[in-house]
């Protein structure tokens, strides 16, 4: 009897594989026929599945298991000259990947009408609803004409204030050691979340208060329901609701109702309240006309979209910066001189962002070694796109490849592989060139990042103050490769919590 289930599931397998298989090899067949001299490569596993997400293929599967494992495909592409563009095809997706950044710019800036974002695969962020990272066509513009103006000078000026008074705390919660060993990725991830709780919302969070205050009509704190949501997202699409811990579920509940309840807040204020985004978005969500207005629910979407694309990819570019700067002793001497003659050892203003070049280069320079979305999506949705001399069939998703862009020696010189914030101050014309045409780590186009000044007024603030005051190394014993080892699942992070010493300057 168990023979006869033990053979019949192996079959069952078996057929399973094949029939992925043939699914997989029609579509590059197809593809290849449509793109003569076009790398095609087969997967037998589909390049989204979680086998493939979370590692859980042993590494001593045969190629043909992978047809083009991780490693060819990071080397193939991100280095090889002449591939500009490749296709993969899974069973059920063929995407192409494309690192031409001609062809690229002109998807991104002039062409996003007909090569659109693929948001059917942005489920995962929209449990409060769809909203402006989760949209196409009428709809994403009625969402971003309104959003994107609430990222102006008021809002900014806000974020410096937020940051400067989250990292005067910070500083006063460090060891009060010389020296110290401090986890900087998860000081930079607990400092986002504070300023986009303040900024965003209007929330001052103490840094050493781990829980904060309860109001009548919730079980738990606005802090705690935030931080809850943001680690869960994935559980919240992947899991059955009555399998979440209680904690997800009533965070999930009840951020909703926080929410909510500052969009009534907004609603019935006059003009009295400080500018944090929710509320700037309810007031120009209600000015505008039946037609073009946001729904409430629109509203408290758009809020919750401002913490998963605010919160980690600052923090993690943070955190890369720090490890980096310590890698290089002589590029935060630089820094430092430069932040000591802009601000002579005081707190910045808001005014001085613009004169905290080195530090704004710092971070391009982070950004363009590490950008946070490695690959930005795009969709052919239902019709054929040709794209340089390629022919793209429909619903093929297609890949900007931003690390490779980034990471071109043609575009960005024989030293490309270094960490040289300079490039980005450089007024030599081959430079210049390179930024233009090789630098996207916030996309570019109408589509581009809306919170890109509000990240960089952030980190300005905190890189600035933090390297006034410290001095930053790597601990003995820790490698380059072990510092900056990453993993990509959303945005890319260092694989290991970055941890620094700190020496008092
Ligand atoms: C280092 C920090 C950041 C990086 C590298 C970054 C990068 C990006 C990129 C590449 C996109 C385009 C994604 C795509 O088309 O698939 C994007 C879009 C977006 N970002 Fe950012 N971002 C950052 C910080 C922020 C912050 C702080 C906010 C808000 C508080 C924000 C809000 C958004 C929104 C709302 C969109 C969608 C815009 C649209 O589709 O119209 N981002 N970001």
């Amino acid at each position: 009897m168990w023979k006869i289930i033990g053979t019949a599931i192996a079959f069952l397998v078996a057929a399973t594989i094949f029939s992925t298989y043939l699914a997989a090899k029609r579509r590059a067949d197809k593809f290849k026929k449509d793109n003569p001299g076009l790398q095609v490569y087969t997967l037998l596993v589909p390049l989204f599945s979680p086998l493939r997400i979370f590692h859980l293929l042993p590494k001593w599967l045969p190629w043909l298991i992978y047809d083009m494992s991780d490693k060819q495909m990071a080397k193939g592409f991100t280095t090889e000259k002449g591939t500009d563009a490749l296709a993969i095809c899974d069973s059920d997706v063929s995407y192409f990947l494309l690192r031409d950044p001609a062809l690229c710019h002109d998807i991104m800036v002039n062409r996003y009408k007909e090569i659109v974002k693929p948001v059917h695969t942005y489920v995962l962020i929209d449990i409060y609803g769809s909203n402006i990272v989760t949209t196409e066509g009428a709809t994403w513009r009625r969402h971003r004409k309104i959003a994107g103006p609430v990222f102006g000078e008021r809002n900014n000026a806000l974020v410096h204030e937020a940051s400067l008074r989250i990292a005067n705390e910070m500083f006063a919660a460090w060891p009060t050691d010389q020296t110290a060993l401090i986890d900087i990725s998860e000081e930079m991830m607990q400092f986002a979340l504070y300023v986009i709780a303040s900024a965003g919302f209007g929330k001052d969070f103490a840094w050493t208060d781990k829980e904060g205050d309860i109001p009548a009509g919730h079980t738990l704190s606005f802090k705690t329901t935030m931080k809850t949501v943001i680690e869960n997202l994935m559980n919240y699409v992947m899991f059955p609701d009555w399998s979440l811990s209680k904690l997800a579920r009533t965070s999930r509940k009840e951020f909703g109702q926080y929410m909510d309840e500052m969009i009534e807040e907004a609603i019935a204020d006059g003009d009295s309240l400080s500018p944090n985004i929710l509320q700037a978005l309810t007031k120009a969500a209600f000015a505008e006309n039946e037609s073009s207005k946001l729904t409430k629910e629109e509203i408290r979407a758009n809020g919750f979209i401002m913490i998963v694309a605010g919160h980690e990819t600052t923090a993690n570019t943070l955190a890369y910066a720090f490890a980096l700067l310590a890698l290089h002793p002589d590029i935060q001497d630089t820094l430092y001189q430069h932040c000591i003659e802009v601000l002579g050892g005081r707190d910045p203003e808001y005014a001085d962002f613009s004169k905290l070049t080195y530090s704004l280069a710092v971070m391009n320079e982070t950004l363009r070694l590490y950008p946070q979305v490695i690959a930005i999506p795009k969709y052919s949705a239902d019709q054929t796109v040709v794209i340089g001399k390629h022919v793209l069939p429909p619903k093929t998703e297609i890949h900007i490849e931003v690390t490779a862009i980034h990471k071109n020696p043609d575009i960005w010189g024989p030293d490309v592989d270094e960490f040289k914030p300079e490039r980005f101050l450089s007024t030599d014309e081959a430079r210049q060139n390179a930024v233009k045409i090789g630098w996207i780590p916030f996309s570019e186009g109408p589509r581009a990042c809306v919170g890109k000044k509000f990240s960089q007024v952030e980190f300005v603030v905190v890189l600035t103050m933090v390297i006034m005051r410290y001095r930053v190394g790597v601990p003995e014993g820790v490698s380059r490769e072990h510092l900056l080892e990453s993993a990509s699942l959303f945005t890319l992070k260092p694989k290991h919590n970055v941890k620094l010493v700190f020496s008092r300057r």
